[in-house]
């Protein structure tokens, strides 16, 4: 049976590329994993207090990652960093303490950028905020794709062949990571 991924969107535009991509990468990944995406834009901004009585967004969420058997990130980058809506979907779900939803979920992290950097600065500090909620996440092949506004077809359906190709070989090679734990 396929493992169940929960996608995590670090960007909440509405014409979001990340957003495409993930879309692209589950098309990609049917029949080698079950990928979908977890929603972030309505999760409330984390503090302690309003977990007296968690918002709703908040349980449906952990609930959402307590189901799956690993995590896809796919990020823009914001500022050379990791965006605040991604970082407050980590924050979420490692609390309340002691009840974390993360812990030994394998992942892996695709940053992309309408730079040529392809949001290597993101995706590094994405890998660091992953690092205390103990969430292993694969270390090669890396995934930073710059250009983004160029990758796909004219249509804006779909994504070019090179870059489709290398997304299918990271996927299989995620597969392979998840298949480990
Ligand atoms: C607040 C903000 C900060 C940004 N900072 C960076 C950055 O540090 N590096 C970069 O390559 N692009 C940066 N960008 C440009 C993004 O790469 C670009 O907006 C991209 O399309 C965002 O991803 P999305 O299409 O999925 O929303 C920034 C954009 C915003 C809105």
């Amino acid at each position: 049976m396929s493992k169940k991924i929960a996608v995590i969107v670090g960007s909440l535009r509405k014409e979001s590329y990340n957003r495409k991509i993930a879309e692209e990468m589950i098309r990609l990944s049917e029949g080698k994993l079950e990928m979908e995406i977890v929603e972030i834009a309505d999760l409330p901004l984390y503090t302690e207090d309003l977990d007296q009585e968690p918002p709703a967004a908040w349980t449906t969420f952990r609930e959402q990652i307590k189901g799956a058997d690993g995590l896809l990130i796919i990020s823009p980058e914001y500022n050379r960093t990791i965006p605040g809506a991604l970082k407050n979907a980590v924050d979420v779900g490692s609390r309340p303490y002691g009840s974390s939803v993360w812990p030994g979920k394998p992942g892996a992290v695709v940053t992309s950028s309408i730079s040529s950097l392809g949001g290597l600065a993101a995706n590094h500090h994405i890998r660091q905020a992953f690092v205390f909620v103990d969430v292993p996440l694969m270390q090669q092949p890396e995934a930073y794709i710059g250009n983004s506004a160029e990758i796909f077809t004219e249509d804006g359906r779909t994504l070019k062949e090179d870059t489709a190709k290398f997304l299918t070989s990271f996927i299989d090679s995620f597969q392979q990571w998840v298949e480990k734990f």
